[in-house]
């Protein structure tokens, strides 16, 4: 028998790095057609589409629409608005500041921040990606709270061990390290250890 599908939710609130939202839903959405074992839904915050448009262009809402199911901002009769569905777990790629403090303080008032709320206190896989620099005494303090939470803080830090030359390969390496986190395979980065990465002309000692 296959195991249960894993449901995951992608929330996407108005932070600088729509592209990384936009590639994460790429590679899920390849995963669901070629393995059927995960299930896929989105959540948006209000300023989300104004972002998405100046960094991916276009409506982020006609980009997704009949590729993944997406609610409302207040609508909580969502399934991954409640605990009982068993959603397993959720992304929030970008994430605003505005979106880390309100669910570290448990605001709940939009879909995305209680789904978040929900991953919480079922002890859930929550991964924030925030994104905002410099980080403030207010930034570091609600991010310490959600990470003794258990959230997931990975940073929108992209890494260039890898011999990252582009911007697709430098968004993979954020991309790729937030599978790692959901603990869906990909090869969507290089990692340290890979030959290529790890060969470099050193100097002689
Ligand atoms: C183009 C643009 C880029 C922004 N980048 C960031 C950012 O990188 N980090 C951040 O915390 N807020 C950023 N903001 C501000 C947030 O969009 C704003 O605080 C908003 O209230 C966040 O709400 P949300 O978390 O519900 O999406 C940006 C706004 C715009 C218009």
């Amino acid at each position: 028998m296959n195991p249960a599908p894993r449901k995951i939710v992608v929330g996407i609130t108005g932070a600088s790095g729509a592209p990384y939202a936009k590639r994460l839903l790429e590679v899920l959405e390849s995963r669901v057609e070629s393995h059927g074992d995960i299930e896929v839904a989105v959540c948006l915050s209000s300023t989300a589409p104004e972002v998405w448009a100046l960094e991916c262009g276009g409506d982020v809402r006609d980009a997704l629409r009949g590729r993944f199911p997406m609610w409302g901002m207040r609508d909580y009769t969502a399934p991954f608005a409640s605990g009982s569905a068993g959603w397993n777990a959720m992304v929030i790629v970008p994430c605003s500041m505005s979106t880390v403090a309100r669910i570290a303080h448990g605001i709940s008032d939009t879909l995305l921040t209680r789904a978040a709320d929900v991953m919480i206190k079922e002890r859930r896989t929550l991964v924030v990606v925030p994104r905002e620099m410099p980080l403030s005494i207010i930034h570091l303090e609600n991010l310490t709270a959600l990470a003794r939470a258990g959230v997931v803080i990975q940073p929108a830090m992209p890494s260039f061990y890898g011999k990252t030359k582009t911007l697709a390969q430098a968004i993979d390496t954020v991309v790729g390290r937030t599978l790692d986190q959901l603990g869906l395979s990909h090869s969507i980065l290089k990692r340290w250890g890979d030959k290529d990465v790890t060969d470099t002309e050193r100097e002689t000692p």
